[in-house]
């Protein structure tokens, strides 16, 4: 399959935010950013703004003037990259378009490592990573546990207009709240996501953990149902919880590879 790879622009965005959303299973849906409605609208910033994302690069794969795929990457001032999404559409797999995609971003810059984050279970993809020669691991889990009932005190949020007018447009938000409310006092501030109408998602294992402040929050959130964090594979909440599914870090150091290909002289 003859495959051209360019930067994405403005005219790509609906396509690129619809493909990512059907590439993942619709139970994992609740979590993903990506899935929400209003994700074309974050991802169309990218594109019109890239010189506030620097570092990030939107490459689109274009077969027959049909976008056939696209890898979302960014990569640090000190040269380490980072691959948050590579999708190609349903019909044109297994011919070669992720490759080519791959293939584009690293024969064009000089990267010290490309790492990536991919579900265990996602068979394809990690035959590919495994093709290109990624190394293994560490493994993080995503848990969730349902939301305890609303406290008669919501907990306070700061910039709470900001918030919900971030949360109405994308359909997801970060934000930091005052002091919370627990049994017997407060607690120091913490920061947490919302994904949709129901996720509330935790940054640290002690705040999925803490029934008080989770209910604090739901009394802020009328419509969150439950709580999710991502957590390193030998850790796991102390609350009862179900694991959604669980990813691997795959890194490819691509110093090495460099001087493997020269050492064999198939540099292309
Ligand atoms: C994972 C994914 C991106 C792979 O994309 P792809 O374009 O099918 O990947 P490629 O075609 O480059 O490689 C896939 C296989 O096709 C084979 N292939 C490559 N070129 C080929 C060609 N011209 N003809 C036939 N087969 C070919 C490769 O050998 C490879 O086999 P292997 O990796 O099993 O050994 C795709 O399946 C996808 O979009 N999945 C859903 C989203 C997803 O899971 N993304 C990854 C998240 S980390």
């Amino acid at each position: 399959m003859s495959v051209e790879v360019r930067p994405a622009v403005l005219a790509d965005v609906p396509l690129l935010a619809d493909l990512t959303a059907r590439s993942f299973d619709e139970s994992l849906h609740p979590y993903l950013t990506v899935a929400q409605a209003g994700a074309a609208r974050f991802l169309a910033l990218v594109v019109t703004h890239p010189h506030l994302h620097p570092g990030r690069e939107l490459l689109v794969a274009v077969s027959e003037e049909a976008v056939v795929g696209y890898a979302d990457l960014r990569t640090s001032p000190k040269g380490d990259a980072f691959l948050s999404y590579l999708c190609v559409v349903e019909e044109a797999r297994g011919r070669g378009v992720a490759t080519a995609l791959l293939d584009a971003f690293r024969a064009e810059r000089s990267h010290r490592s490309l790492a990536l984050d991919v579900f265990t279970s996602n068979g394809p993809a990690n035959a590919l990573y495994d093709r290109l020669g990624f190394g293994r691991g560490p493994l993080s889990t995503w848990v969730t546990r349902p939301l305890p009932a609303a406290a008669s005190v919501p907990a306070p949020v700061e910039a709470f207009a900001t918030q919900h007018a971030t949360q109405e447009a994308y359909g997801f938000s970060q934000f930091r709240t005052g002091d919370l409310p627990v049994a017997g006092g407060m607690r120091a501030p913490s920061t947490f996501g919302r994904i949709g109408e129901t996720v509330l998602k935790c940054l640290t294992l002690a705040d999925f953990d803490d029934d008080d402040v989770l209910a604090a929050l739901r009394a802020s959130f009328p419509t969150t149902t439950e709580a999710f964090v991502i957590v390193a594979d030998d850790s796991r909440p102390a609350s009862p919880h179900r694991v959604v599914v669980t990813s691997e870090r795959r890194t490819l150091d691509t110093r090495q590879d460099a001087t493997r290909t020269r050492r064999h002289g198939s540099a292309a």
